[in-house]
């Protein structure tokens, strides 16, 4: 990859499970833990595209919160276990390889980046808990301008910040429609396809998909 500027990740997914809460859980809520925690992830993705096409924003957490009351009705897991879910979905771990190759990065001299759906007090939390806090410039939330990805204009708002091309910026995305988003958009996007999964069909190819972060360092 040629003239990349800064390096943008995508949060929720690509730098932090988000199985991980629920998968904490898993002694109490059975087997069914990794159907339950997919059903309240597409859940709350598609609450945050279904608000932003009807023009009614609630923040990431109360999205958050909504999806999951509904997938605990729809797998019937115990009521007593929404606040244990709740705050272990605020400390996210993050995939094994992501401390060390923010750490290379941040070493090469990139400027490093989150842009996410989460409000910034939720990001901030999730960075400081996993002590990630000090390798990120910047940490910018969809909260900037009230609508969630694949917006154009949340991809507008680290442009805006660094007064730099689209092109110069790496953006990585481990959900495939954030991918096309960014894609489209103009920015350098790279498929972080950890489940060896299908891309979608919505205009855009990344040129580059690998299968963790620790790959990036072999690419920027
Ligand atoms: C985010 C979601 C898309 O962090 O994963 O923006």
């Amino acid at each position: 990859m040629e003239n990349v500027k800064a390096i943008i990740f995508d949060a929720y997914g690509t730098l932090f499970d988000v199985n991980s809460a629920a998968e904490k859980c898993k002694d109490k809520i059975g087997d069914k833990w990794e159907r339950f925690a997919n059903f309240w992830r597409t859940t709350q993705l598609e609450y945050t595209w279904l608000r932003s096409l009807m023009e009614r924003h609630k923040d990431f957490w109360q999205v958050t919160e909504d999806s999951l009351d509904k997938s605990m009705k729809a797998f019937d897991i115990d009521p007593s276990m929404r606040n244990e879910l709740l705050n272990l979905y605020k400390v996210l771990s993050p995939f094994e390889e992501v401390p060390e190759t923010l750490k290379t990065l941040k070493e090469k001299k990139f400027k490093l980046a989150i842009l996410s759906n989460g409000t910034p007090s939720l990001l901030d939390e999730l960075v400081k808990s996993n002590n990630l806090d000090n390798l990120f410039d910047d940490i910018f939330s969809i909260e900037q301008v009230g609508v969630y990805k694949p917006s154009s204009r949340v991809y507008d708002i680290p442009i805006k910040k660094y007064n730099i091309n689209k092109s110069e910026i790496a953006f990585l995305s481990a959900n495939t429609w954030d991918v096309s988003g960014g894609g489209n958009y103009g920015y350098q996007s790279i498929w972080v396809n950890r489940n060896n999964n299908i891309f979608d069909n919505l205009d855009f190819k990344p040129k580059y998909q690998i299968t963790d972060l620790n790959k990036l360092t072999q690419l920027v």
